[in-house]
């Protein structure tokens, strides 16, 4: 497993969404690390972290149970005994949820980027089984330009060439067995409703105004149903807020972290 360990304090652990890798929280880690110890993996299949640890042979699902226990082992091969922050995005989200279902006592806080906590409506598994004919037919740039217009903002379309050019790049260091391995875990992972209301720690939902994957909607009901939760929506900001809107998703996290103290 690869990952960017960054300066010291209470362990930060950013887990990155679908189809992407670490680098998509270079802001976070060079903003927050004078206060965290900043912890970013690469999910398996993704980024520079292997396929397979030699249980499985490829595709299989990366269920989120999988990538919550990878989390597990990262933190006991760092030698981190202390509970940690999770800020998880969208996919990250859900293996947070994971985590702290499996894991509660290492969990101080969480900060849910982006994402929600309903398993996939019956017409969003038919999407993930056509996302895997695509990319076995067609290859990941088939998937990177049909997903890219949905990860940002309009605005980002408009003015900000670098935040596109640059998702479109960590997008595209992904690998079919990657695409279909999170397809296949994220087609078949539990509803975490159930466990809002029993989450116990400071909680932090940040959302992107402009977010067309995850709506609006479910972010609100995330929010009224864990107990004492903060919603932030960042203007001008889609899916990957935290690269979109660095500085205002810095300063809620580091607010959070300092006022919160968990
Ligand atoms: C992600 O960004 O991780 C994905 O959009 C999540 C999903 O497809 O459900």
């Amino acid at each position: 497993m690869a990952l960017e360990e960054r300066g010291e304090g209470i362990p930060l652990v950013l887990i990155h969404g679908y189809p992407l890798n670490r680098l998509i929280w270079e802001s976070q880690w060079e903003g927050l690390s004078d206060l965290a110890y900043v912890i970013a993996p690469d999910m398996r299949g993704h980024g520079e972290s292997d396929l397979t640890d030699g249980s499985h042979q490829t595709p299989y699902p990366f269920t989120m149970d999988i990538l919550a226990d990878d989390c597990a082992k990262m933190l006991d091969l760092l030698g981190i005994t202390r509970p940690v922050i999770l800020c998880g995005l969208s996919m990250g989200g859900y293996v947070s949820f994971a985590f702290y279902r499996r894991y509660p006592a290492k969990v101080a806080g969480l900060i849910l980027v982006a994402t929600r906590a309903h398993a996939d409506s019956p017409e969003a598994r038919n999407n993930r089984l056509r996302t895997i004919d695509l990319v076995q037919s067609n290859g990941v740039e088939a998937i990177v330009e049909s997903m890219l217009p949905r990860m940002l903002s309009p605005r980002s379309f408009q003015t900000r060439k670098d935040i596109v050019d640059r998702a479109r790049e960590i997008m595209l260091t992904s690998t079919v067995e990657g695409i279909i391995g999170d397809s296949l875990g994220m087609k078949d992972r539990p509803d975490s409703t159930g466990i809002l209301n029993r989450i116990s720690v400071p909680t932090l939902i940040l959302a992107g105004a402009d977010d067309q994957i995850v709506p609006r909607s479910e972010t609100d009901e995330m929010r009224s149903q864990i107990p004492g939760a903060r919603l932030v929506v960042l203007p001008e900001a889609g899916h990957l807020l935290n690269m979109e809107q660095p500085e205002i998703f810095n300063r809620e996290v580091r607010e959070f972290i300092e006022g919160e103290k968990p």
